[in-house]
């Protein structure tokens, strides 16, 4: 704790915490994460269980609504979620204003903004909890349309609207992948990974894109307003950008001649920049929980689609064992993250690298949507951090023609 009052003119204590590394911001009953155990929770349910037997939906109403649904409920909640995929045709001549080398998350939070306009009554703070459920559904809907139509922008193809006889996962697959010129039919293993990858994502606690929708949330912003805040956020390559990075270190490496070693000794290296893209997390020390799942995931789907033998596979894990016997990442307990397969998976999936992150994003929006809530719901002040001043004390103003 600093005293402001001897430092500057201001009175009071502040504490000090850069990169929040140790301040709790808020109390918070959906997500339980234990960095030394490497345990993670959604509402009390562990993430291996939800992610073997659960489904994407069900997942998003547990978190947003705080209980597993029943048969009717999530009936209720899928169905609602499908009647809505569709989004209002004005929406794609923004998608037309993009230039062609716009990167499809400055698409996808801008479209999740734009969706203000099209439902005004979004950003009413005073909605009743009806209007607020029905601006959830849209959001969940509506989302994966964007998601599906940014990539079908960025590659020129004719877009796909949302089919309402498919489930989630297979009609977001539909949706990007599908051709007017042949029939698509959906893998199951596919569907199944799809299905896993977003529910490992759903929620984090308050991690950097999760605490950016509470704070904009906080000053009473809408919920399309605040997600699309937390979009930006998640964009930034030491958070939701690290999949993409991921395998784009590993391509490199593959097109340098595949000797990790290089790698692993620059990223050791003080005097380079350089990190090994998907190792390290601010919180699990032990290990990453998602990361166990997600790896025998990455097996699962390429032995099912005959990619086994991978180079990008081979690289990977040739990389973690370097990395797991290495006294430099020992020392400082770096261990891969959730990101370090889950770009191999969507590369297998067919999901081109530039929408790796938009995918992370789609996994993460029950997550954004039931912390913006939960917020509300508790009626949080808004946030407003404090600062130690260190710049120069009182001075005065010098005109342009006195200054040295
Ligand atoms: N490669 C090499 N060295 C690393 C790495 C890495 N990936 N990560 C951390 N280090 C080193 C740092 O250089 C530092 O070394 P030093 O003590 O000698 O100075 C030490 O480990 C601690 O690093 P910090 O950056 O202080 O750790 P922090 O907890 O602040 O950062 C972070 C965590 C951002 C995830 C970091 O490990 C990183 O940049 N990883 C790579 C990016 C990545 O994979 N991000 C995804 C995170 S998971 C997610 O968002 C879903």
């Amino acid at each position: 704790a600093f005293d402001i009052g001897k430092l500057r003119d201001q009175t009071g204590y502040v504490t000090l915490d850069s990169g929040y590394k140790n301040t709790g911001a808020t109390k918070s009953a959906i997500t339980f994460l234990d960095g030394e155990e490497g345990i993670l929770r959604y509402r009390g349910y562990p993430i291996e269980q939800l992610a073997e037997k659960s489904s994407f939906l069900e997942v998003s109403y547990l978190l947003i609504y705080g209980h597993l649904p029943s048969e009717s409920e999530l009936k209720e909640f899928a169905g609602h979620i499908t009647k809505h995929t569709l989004v209002h045709e004005d929406m794609r001549k923004i998608f037309d204003g993009f230039p062609s080398s716009t990167h499809p998350m400055a698409i996808l939070s801008s479209l999740t903004c734009a969706l203000t306009g099209f439902y005004p009554e979004s950003i009413n703070p005073n909605q009743t909890k009806e209007e607020t459920d029905l601006n959830i559904v849209r959001l969940m809907a509506k989302m994966s349309t964007i998601a599906a139509w940014t990539y079908k922008n960025s590659v020129g193809h004719p877009l796909n609207y949302p089919r309402n006889d498919l489930d989630y996962a297979s009609n977001f697959l539909y949706m990007m992948f599908s051709f007017p010129t042949e029939k698509y039919e959906v893998n199951p293993v596919i569907v199944t990974a799809l299905n896993k990858l977003l529910i490992l994502h759903a929620d984090h606690e308050q991690n950097c894109s999760t605490s950016t929708v509470r704070l904009v949330g906080s000053a009473n912003a809408s919920l399309y307003g605040s997600v699309s805040a937390g979009i930006n956020a998640l964009w930034g390559p030491l958070h939701g950008g690290a999949n993409q990075e991921v395998i784009e270190m590993l391509e490199a490496i593959e097109r340098d001649g595949g000797d990790t070693s290089k790698f692993i000794a620059k990223a050791k290296d003080k005097n380079d920049s350089f990190r090994l893209m998907g190792f390290g997390h601010r919180v699990y020390k032990n290990f990453d929980p998602r990361a166990k799942i997600i790896k025998k995931a990455a097996d699962e789907v390429l032995q099912a689609l005959g990619m086994q033998n991978s180079p990008l596979l081979k690289i990977a894990q040739e990389l973690e064992q370097a990395a797991l016997t290495d006294q430099y990442f020992i020392e400082r307990k770096l261990y891969p993250n959730v990101d370090f397969y889950s770009g191999i998976i969507y590369k297998a999936l067919g999901i081109p690298t530039e929408m790796f992150t938009v995918m992370f994003a789609l996994g993460r929006l029950p997550g954004w949507i039931a912390q913006w809530k939960e917020m509300r719901e508790n009626k949080e002040p808004i946030g407003r951090p404090r600062q130690i001043y260190v710049g120069e004390g009182e001075r005065d103003y010098v005109g342009i023609n006195e200054r040295a």
